[in-house]
């Protein structure tokens, strides 16, 4: 599955030396193989620009693994964006529900921000096959079928998510695709699904490596680019091996409504943050945003961690009955920016102090040498949290541009060596770091 595209430059490489020069060539090839392992281009700027980027900054944003490995089907060049069923309705869904929550992506304007994919979680077939050893999609809550559904979704320019098992079963008991992946693609690519999920249920204790790559096979051979979303739980580190089998992958267990469970979850997630990159994502589950656990404040920070960590954004909640304050968390075009951020670089927690280190900075590249800072809080009171350069990866004397995500201002032209601001408690400050490219420097 990994991309050739290391013979053709070797062989444009080596052709005419390797006549003249067998070792001169041997030499080029190992380089050329050498970059040729990461197939994007990645942080050049950053690497070059010494004025602005102090020695430590490749240590504080290890990105060693960064495109290792991919999966080309040529989805997720960003983290996906969309919907999913599960954490507000669970098993209570039906196709109404699906085309209504279709609908409003399109009324609220979500749909034009980038969240696209509506994806249907578990529950949506019956508890057996056909006879033609077929999954059947339940007829009391999805009486028109799959394919009808498609085709709604598709007539709005969104696409369709659906689920499946990589065990006997789904976790709510349903048909799983574990020996069936090759009908069970097929079913799927017929009726025009554009994402799995696949899950882990009743598995029959046999390893994740061995269970999730016949299904990436299966889709592959379908011609159809099908979105394909690990959903293993973390439990055999995905990051090491999933980023050639899947577009994303998840790193922990369910997340659940609290604040307990996202900041949790957010520090398992963040030990992966060198694996992410285009073409293959960490994925710390859902957004929990808008469900009535946790205050705005607290899922200001959800949504602001998960974009600065290029988690899948996919919304949690009843986007039919939303309340401003949800649709202004989830709105938020410059959060949004950082996440869909062509650079595809995980941002990561690079420093934390004050009691039980509460007070954190996470922190970023973007394009464009700028990076993405978030001063977090998780504090029970509110607390000054200052950013140093040096934990940043700046040079002391760097004159930094910062815009405010949240505030959508400038709130400093030209701050130097240090940032810092009150965050209230469980809030999250969230910035654009811009370094001036001053002209005496390119001058000079
Ligand atoms: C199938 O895999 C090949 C090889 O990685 C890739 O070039 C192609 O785009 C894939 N097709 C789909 C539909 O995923
Ligand atoms: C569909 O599901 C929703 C959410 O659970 C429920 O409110 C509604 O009554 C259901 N509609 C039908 C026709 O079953
Ligand atoms: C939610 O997750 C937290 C942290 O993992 C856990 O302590 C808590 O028991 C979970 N709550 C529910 C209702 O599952
Ligand atoms: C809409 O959400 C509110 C809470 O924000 C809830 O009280 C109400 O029951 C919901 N309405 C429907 C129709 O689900």
């Amino acid at each position: 599955m990994e991309r050739n595209s290391n013979s053709n430059i070797i062989i444009r490489i080596r052709t005419p030396p390797c006549l003249i020069l067998l070792f001169l060539c041997l030499f080029l090839s190992s380089i050329s193989l050498a970059i040729a392992t990461r197939p994007l281009p990645l942080l050049d700027n950053f690497n070059t620009n010494k004025l602005l980027f102090s020695p430590t900054f490749n240590r504080i944003y290890d990105i060693s693994n960064y495109g290792r490995f991919q999966l080309f089907n040529g989805l997720a060049q960003t983290p996906q964006m969309g919907w999913n069923s599960w954490n507000f309705f669970a098993c209570n869904i039906n196709e109404t529900v699906i085309k209504e929550t279709a609908d409003a992506l399109i009324s609220t304007g979500l749909a034009d921000l980038g969240y696209v994919y509506v994806n249907i979680d578990d529950c949506w077939s019956k508890e057996t096959r056909n006879l033609k050893d077929q999954l059947v999609p339940d007829q009391k809550t999805f009486p028109s079928g799959i394919k009808a559904l498609a085709d709604y979704v598709h007539a709005k320019a969104l696409k369709l998510g659906i689920y499946s098992d990589a065990g006997v079963f789904t976790c709510q008991v349903r048909p799983g695709s574990l020996y069936h992946e090759d009908e069970d693609a097929e079913l799927f690519a017929s009726w025009g699904v554009d994402y799995l999920k696949y899950d882990n249920c009743f598995n029959l204790g046999i390893p994740p490596k061995k269970r999730y790559p016949p299904m990436r096979d299966a889709l592959n051979a379908t011609e159809r680019p099908i979105f394909y979303s690990l959903c293993e739980w973390g439990v055999d580190d995905p990051a090491l091996w999933a980023g050639k089998v899947g577009n994303s992958w998840r790193t922990t267990d369910d997340i659940n409504d609290s604040w307990a469970s996202m900041t949790t979850i957010a520090d398992l997630n963040d030990k992966w943050a060198s694996y992410a990159g285009p073409g293959g994502w960490n994925d710390p589950d859902m957004l929990e945003v808008g469900n009535g656990g946790m205050t705005y404040n607290e899922y200001r920070a959800h949504f602001s961690i998960w974009a600065l960590m290029k988690a899948p954004l996919l919304i949690g909640c009843d986007i039919r009955n939303m309340t401003a304050e949800t649709l202004k968390i989830l709105s938020n075009t410059e959060v949004i920016g950082v996440n869909q951020d062509s650079l595809g670089v995980q941002g990561r927690k690079v420093h934390a102090s004050g009691p039980n280190s509460c007070q954190q900075v996470w922190a970023g590249p973007l394009s464009g040498n700028r990076l993405v800072v978030a001063l977090w809080n998780r504090c029970s009171s509110a607390a000054l949290i200052t950013a140093e350069w040096n934990v940043l990866g700046l040079q002391s004397s760097v004159s930094v541009s910062i815009r405010d995500l949240w505030k959508h201002d400038i709130v400093a032209a030209d701050a130097v060596s240090s940032f810092g601001t009150s965050v209230e408690p469980h809030d999250c400050a969230m910035y654009i770091f811009t370094p001036e490219m001053l002209e005496s420097y390119s001058v000079m």
